[in-house]
């Protein structure tokens, strides 16, 4: 996915402006292999992400006006290159770009399609750190995903729901939109007063002055693109501090507040049980995002702040939150993996029912195996749905937990969760695959495991009971 790459330079010339053009044209022409892919290789969402460099840091400031839809943004990327660099590409889809600047000089740019395409004045050394600022607005308009669901800058009636899996960070910040690429985040987000703006992370400051409000909001543990969020809405806001020092937030809009108290109530308790079975929890900042969002159709596991859409159920609490874990500190580096994170949280529900005097984990297994080979369970395997349309589908979330409820059957419950504390623990802030963490299962067990994942992972139908 090299797609940007072949472009010939009379194309580039003819839409950066002319001082730069005249710059580049002194500059001699670039050389192969000196342009940052426009992908980062996901063959299910190929022009997420790019290629050619890593973002150690976004300083996103943004003003968002619930009443015009207006965002005004500033982005400011700390780079880093891997390759020497003439030009590069972030991600962003719609919105008006008003500047680029590479370490404070004015840089060439051009849209194309998702891809914002930077020509830096000077070409970048391979290693060199670089700052690239964006300033840009425009009214947020959410993507469309293959399965039909809408993600990114969601409009809600008192403000935004912003939740960015796959695909939709690029419709609120220009980024390395893919998961293999994780980075640190500071927010500054300006609303008119009344409204509460809601990111990641720690709450740094919160200042009033005519009539808007702003709010700092500061992630410190790296982040893929996709669990960022800025979400804005007229909130009840609740602050303590865990007995484990973890600094939660809750934001709940008030349609949901009576729903969501009982349930918010148990956040302490399930992160906590959860760390006894998966390791300490990965971030400083815990918390909720209750909004009230009829359209959307589904939660995400925010970094340190999950966003519901509505009300929660225990249950979904358990799934979001067991995803700090698994997706957003071990993140993945292609949604093919994706049963990394659904199967995974999905399974921590039905461990949870099991030790909170509900189903066992075998009960759930039971009554899924019973469903007839026709069942859209086992329309594909999980281990590669196919295709980026599949991700969010059963077969990923129930299959998935299915082979993780097979692997514990198959090494006993000691070995399986050793297997599980060490993949959140080793993997800790960074990325796992399944080639990885078959590995690891074997390692702990002392067992030949590629029969049982290939079985429940991969295997077209339903699998035959061993
Ligand atoms: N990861 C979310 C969950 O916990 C689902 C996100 C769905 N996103 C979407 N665009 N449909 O289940
Ligand atoms: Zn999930």
């Amino acid at each position: 996915p090299r797609r940007g790459a072949g472009l010939r330079r009379e194309a580039v010339l003819a839409t950066v402006p002319v001082a730069v053009a005249a710059l580049l044209a002194a500059a001699g022409p670039a050389s192969a292999g000196t342009i940052g892919a426009s992908g980062a290789g996901d063959p299910y969402f190929p022009l997420s992400g790019n290629g050619g460099y890593h973002v150690k840091h976004y300083d996103l400031t943004l003003r968002y006006d619930t009443t015009s839809r207006h965002l005004d943004g500033k982005a400011v990327l700390t780079v880093r290159a891997t390759q020497k660099l003439t030009r590069f590409d972030l991600d962003l889809k719609g919105l008006k770009v008003t500047g680029v600047k590479v370490d404070g000089t004015a840089a060439g740019f051009r849209r194309d399609g998702q891809e914002l395409v930077v020509t830096p004045r000077h070409a970048l050394r391979k290693d060199q750190e670089f700052r690239v600022t964006v300033t840009y607005n425009g009214t947020p308009k959410a993507v469309t995903d293959p399965d039909g669901s809408a993600d990114g800058w969601i409009r809600t009636d008192d403000g935004a729901f912003v939740a960015g899996e796959p695909q939709g960070a690029m419709t609120w910040f220009p980024g390395n939109n893919h998961p293999k690429d994780k980075s640190s985040y500071d927010f500054t987000i300006t609303v008119p007063k009344g409204r509460t703006a809601v990111a990641n992370g720690v709450l740094r400051g919160q200042h009033t002055a005519n009539g808007r409000t702003t709010f700092r909001w500061h992630q410190a543990e790296p982040m893929a693109a996709y669990l960022a969020t800025a979400t804005v809405g007229k909130f009840k806001v609740e602050q303590y501090t865990t007995s484990d020092g973890i600094q939660v937030y809750n934001a709940v809009d008030a349609r949901e507040a009576r729903a969501a108290a009982p349930v918010l109530k148990k956040l302490p308790s399930v992160l906590k049980w959860e760390s006894k079975l998966f390791g300490p929890y990965p971030f400083r900042a815990a918390g909720s995002i209750v909004d009230h969002a009829p359209d959307v159709g589904y939660a995400l596991e925010t970094q340190s702040r999950p966003l519901y859409d509505s009300a929660p159920d225990v249950s979904t609490l358990v799934h979001e939150s067991a995803h700090q874990w698994f997706g957003d500190s071990v993140s993945l580096t292609a949604w093919k993996d994706i049963w990394l994170n659904e199967g995974f949280a999905t399974y921590a529900e039905w461990l949870y029912s099991e030790q909170h005097g509900g189903d066992s984990a075998q009960k759930s297994f039971d009554a899924l195996y019973a469903r007839p080979a026709s069942d859209h369970l086992w329309a594909f395997p999980p281990g590669d749905p196919g295709s980026g349309k599949n991700i969010f589908d059963t077969p990923v979330y129930a299959r998935g937990a299915m082979a993780l409820h097979e692997l514990r059957q198959a090494v006993g419950d000691q070995d399986f969760f050793t297997i599980l504390r060490a993949w959140a623990t080793e993997h800790r802030a960074g990325h796992g695959t399944t080639a990885q963490f078959v590995k690891l299962a074997e390692r702990v067990s002392g067992k030949d495991l590629d029969g049982l994942f290939h079985t429940w992972l991969y295997q077209q139908g339903k699998p035959n009971k061993a």
